[in-house]
């Protein structure tokens, strides 16, 4: 097999990528799992001696007295709880008799070209000839539990997958409690852990700490990834910059509840864990049943964070995200949430797309209010039937019109929630969740949907698929507006109660795969409260997310900066919206609002026929640039150049076509300086050999001077100011 191989004298495993290398070893007649070693690549695959089974506390065949400082200490593939590794585990039962211990070891393996899906889950994909899978399975012979540690590489990539599948060989049913993704168990270097904080408008900014002794983590609770924590940790040296240090990214394809923990240990080993959060989780597994864990994508990188940064873009566009769009460029569309908020109808939409249209804008989105007796976020929510006093004559007509200007037409739905105030609801109070006796928490004044139960996703599904079957929509924002709370069904049994939380995120998954799978031309923008649901899981079924609901040009560099740290650009919802910033209260230039927006998916956010003549005349340019720069954007390598959460002056990045004979730098100055000279600035990824013309300026400089020497950036006189420098090789 290409990338894994299996040395049976040695009992050790080798899964190798361009530049890293991954060795799980087998020891002792009692078969454990050890981890070996994660890191750059090496040929050498006689490295067992790191797990130290020659040294007190020796393994269990060979001293059994110690057994359990044995199990505190070895490198653990996949640690399970309760029999002596006191660190962190990633597997917890109920038996019916209440024991909680259990503890796993090799039995078998396969090696196989490919990669199977994951049932009923978002994962990662590739042909025979781009990647390959080993399973290993392994059981606790008492408890009859075989749990299969799943493990992929990608060829091109440096990516290794993984996944576990539990299946209950017993007779009697089991409850699983805890079933994480990954474990790693690294030697500790000084190591720092980094993760992507934030609140609402506030999404995915970069935050770094020293890993110290005892554990540290993020997690959700809150049923969806969150504003507040994202399902993301790397571990990085202390010297990690762009384009230096090493650095182990963990990333998690899940939209629910999750951990990501790091811990070190008596012995300066850093286990780093990640799964579905073990809170509030119970899951029976009856008789041949089987868990399926959601996967966890591992990069490793030796030259930097930018390194670690492409190969999850590259994964992501390439792996990941399906569908028409993945690769195209999308229609530049102008949403009217901030325009009008809930006061529209069918004229004052229409007067937004007449002027739209003039200007290039290529697709009219109608955000929340245009259903129910939905005007204000009080109601509604669940009634999808089209209010036909908002939408004059129908919504058939209004696209029809927009059509005719040339547009296409967008809605938007939150087809998981419920308002108390709805038809919905009247008619089906138990359809919430909630626990029974107890008045359930609101949040924006709404509840949300049991999606466990297939009758309540059958009807938002029927409801949801009439409205787009009913007239020419091309896009759907699918918004999600509120956090889980009162976590009860009103359908499952109190064995099952635990299982809400993954069933309510495996129903969601359900919905939307069969929305993409029944409209296959439809561009699905995924959304909750701005961009709470960003995270790789969403990403399956929709190739671009909503962002943030601050749509400041300032507040986006930091929010962008730390979600194109994973996400490739093609996926982030970015739009230019109007001024003072109804966030923020901040007026910046609406040219600098267009090159943030460029740097994502890029659209409108305004009422086009209110804003000034000044700002709606540089539309048509904005929508030139965009056509101009989508490809390259979409498609190429992006580096950051300078961040403004680090120097709080300015900000570039930089993307690189990945033959490349073109790049795109965006600089934006945010705070002036007095008294400067022009500013130095280190481009990144050009070809040393190539000589490159500055489109603007038409000088021509070479690769390696661009890089290793730099360009400068002139002075520019005020605050949030930006600038394109287009860069073409010679030939
Ligand atoms: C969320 C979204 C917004 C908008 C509103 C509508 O906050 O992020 O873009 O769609 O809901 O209620």
């Amino acid at each position: 097999m290409m990338g894994i191989k299996y040395y049976e004298d040695e009992r050790i495993f080798k899964l190798d990528t361009p530049k890293s290398t991954y060795m799980i070893g087998i020891v002792d007649d009692e078969q454990f799992v050890g981890h070996i070693y994660y890191g750059k690549r090496i040929e050498d695959y006689h490295l067992g001696y790191l797990m130290r089974t020659e040294e007190a506390p020796y393994v269990p065949s060979k001293n059994n007295r110690d057994r359990t400082s044995f199990l505190d200490c070895f490198p653990m593939e996949y640690p399970a709880h309760g029999l002596g590794d006191y660190r962190e585990d990633c597997l917890m039962v109920k038996t019916p008799e209440g024991y909680t211990a259990c503890g796993l070891n090799y039995v078998s393996h396969q090696i196989f070209e490919g990669k199977k899906p994951l049932e009923g889950l978002p994962a990662t994909y590739g042909k025979e000839d781009e990647c390959s899978t080993l399973e290993l399975v392994c059981m606790d012979q008492s408890l009859k539990l075989e749990v299969t540690l799943v493990y992929s590489i990608f060829e091109k990539l440096d990516v290794i997958t993984r996944s576990v599948r539990v299946r209950n060989l017993n007779d009697a049913p089991i409850t699983l409690t805890k079933v994480y993704s990954a474990c790693l168990d690294v030697e500790n270097k000084d190591y720092e852990m980094i993760t992507l904080h934030g609140s609402w408008a506030r999404e995915r900014h970069i935050q770094k700490r020293v890993i110290g002794h005892g554990k540290q983590s993020v997690s959700s609770l809150r049923g969806e990834s969150s504003h507040q924590d994202h399902p993301f940790m790397a571990i990085a040296s202390p010297d990690i910059k762009e384009n230096q240090g090493e650095i182990y990214g963990l990333s998690f394809i899940y939209s629910g509840n999750f951990m990501a923990q790091t811990e070190l240990d008596q012995f300066n080993t850093v286990r780093a864990v990640m799964g579905i959060h073990s809170t509030d989780f119970a899951w029976v597994l009856e008789k041949e049943e089987v868990f399926t864990a959601p996967e966890v994508i591992m990069v490793y990188s030796s030259e930097g964070m930018g390194h670690m940064t492409r190969t999850y873009h590259d994964l992501f566009r390439n792996h990941l995200i399906r569908g028409k769009y993945t690769h195209k460029k999308r229609p530049i569309l102008i949403n009217n949430w901030e325009a009008t908020y809930f006061d529209f109808n069918t004229d004052k939409l229409l007067d937004i797309a007449r002027e739209a249209s003039k200007l290039g804008i290529e697709m009219l989105v109608m955000d929340d209010g245009w259903f129910g007796s939905r005007s204000s976020d009080n109601c509604a929510l669940g009634d999808w039937q089209v209010n036909e006093e908002k939408i004059k004559g129908g919504l058939k007509y209004l696209v029809d019109e927009v059509n005719k200007l040339g547009m296409q037409f967008g809605i938007w739905f939150e087809p998981e929630m419920i308002s108390p105030d709805s038809d919905l609801y009247r008619a089906h109070p138990d359809w919430a969740i909630q626990i029974p006796n107890r008045t359930p928490s609101l949040c924006r004044n709404q509840y949300v949907l049991d999606l466990s139960r297939k009758e309540i996703r059958d009807y938002v599904y029927d409801m949801m698929s009439k409205v787009l079957r009913s007239a020419n929509i091309t896009y759907v924002k699918w918004d999600m507006n509120r956090q889980i709370s009162d976590m009860g069904s009103f359908y499952l049994d109190k064995e099952h109660q635990g299982e809400l939380y993954h069933r309510y995120v495996l129903g969601v998954y359900d919905l939307q795969e069969r929305l993409i799978r029944d409209f296959p031309d439809l561009l699905l923008e995924n959304c909750s409260g701005g961009g709470a649901r960003f995270d790789p899981g969403m990403l399956y079924y929709s190739p671009q997310i909503w962002c943030s609901d601050d749509t400041d040009a300032v507040e986006r560099l930091k929010i962008q900066e730390g979600t194109a740290m994973i996400y490739p650009l093609s996926s982030m919802g970015a739009h230019v919206s109007d001024c003072p910033n109804h966030t923020v209260g901040r007026v910046t230039s609406f040219e600098t609002r267009g090159y943030v927006a460029l740097a994502g998916t890029f659209g409108y956010e305004l009422d086009v026929t209110r804003i000034s003549e000044e700002d709606r005349n540089m539309i048509p340019d904005q929508v030139e640039m965009y056509h101009k720069y989508n490809d390259l954007v979409r498609e190429g390598d992006y580096y950051r150049i300078a961040s403004y959460s680090e120097n709080h002056t300015h900000d570039a990045w930089q993307v690189v076509s990945k033959d490349k004979k073109e790049a795109l730098l965006t600089y934006i100055q945010v705070l002036a300086e007095p008294n400067y000279h022009s500013r130095r600035i280190y481009l990144k990824g050009l070809d040393i050999h190539t000589f490159y013309e500055v489109e603007e300026t038409k000088k021509v400089y070479s690769g390696e001077a661009l890089m290793y020497a730099g360009i400068n950036i002139e002075r520019i006189f005020g605050d949030f100011k930006g600038k394109l420098i287009h860069l073409i090789a010679k030939a």
